[in-house]
């Protein structure tokens, strides 16, 4: 596959992850922070989820979004800059699902980084294409792991990235007081490029068992 090229090969892997994290929270109100045409949604969230967010930016996906889903929040919107200034605030999410093509630590920096209602209790999952460009590039090119680059090396952000990624959410989201509570992760897709996981943080809580 080439340098860019979207990989669409592990739905169903990702529905499995988000149902089995579904199970951690208690009427969990989700936000999707990359829409699409709303195929997570149609296989995880339409039939326990009433409430929730959702951004997407190209306004013909938007649109489908809005008709999916009549009682959510849907915004045709850049969601980095929208969750940034606290967009979706006016729901406690206690869900948030992260499904970028490329990176997404802009996004968990924007919601850690955002006024809103913060649960004791959330649960966040991510579809992570960045393996693909370290293989690439390499992690100095990648303005989001220069700090990790520089602690562990350019090799090992490639080689050991699930670890580093467990680490970056858990620092991440302790801007906002929570601890990392679960964890779940693994590589797939073509070549190994895509990381999937997914994280239960607790906040001003003692943390209990780390899987
Ligand atoms: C992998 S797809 C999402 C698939 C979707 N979760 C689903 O269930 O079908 C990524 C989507 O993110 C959208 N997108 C890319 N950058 C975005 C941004 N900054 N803000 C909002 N949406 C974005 C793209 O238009 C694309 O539809």
């Amino acid at each position: 596959m080439a340098a860019g090229q979207k990989d669409n090969s592990t739905l169903s892997l990702k529905v499995s992850l988000r149902r089995n994290l579904l199970r951690e929270i208690e009427k969990p109100v989700v936000l999707e922070s990359h829409g699409g045409y709303g195929a997570i949604y149609e296989r995880c969230y339409a039939h326990l989820v009433a409430e929730g967010v959702v951004f997407e930016k190209d306004p013909a996906k938007a649109a489908v979004l809005g008709r999916q889903r009549p009682t959510w929040a849907v915004y045709e919107a850049d969601c980095v800059g929208a969750l940034a200034a606290g967009v979706g605030g006016h729901l406690a999410v206690s869900f948030f699902d992260l499904d970028p093509y490329g990176e997404p630590w802009p996004v968990v920096d924007a919601i850690f980084g955002s006024k809103r209602p913060w649960p004791e209790r959330i649960a966040v999952v991510v579809n992570d294409g960045l393996r693909q460009n370290l293989r690439i590039a390499g992690g100095w090119k990648v303005a989001s792991l220069e700090a990790m680059t520089a602690r562990y090396g350019n090799r090992a952000l490639h080689d050991h990235y699930l670890e580093i990624c467990r680490e970056m959410l858990a620092e991440k989201a302790a801007q906002a007081g929570y601890g990392l509570s679960r964890w779940a992760g693994y590589y797939c897709g073509y070549g190994q490029m895509m990381t999937h996981y997914a994280a239960v943080l607790v906040r001003n809580a003692a943390r209990s068992s780390l899987m």
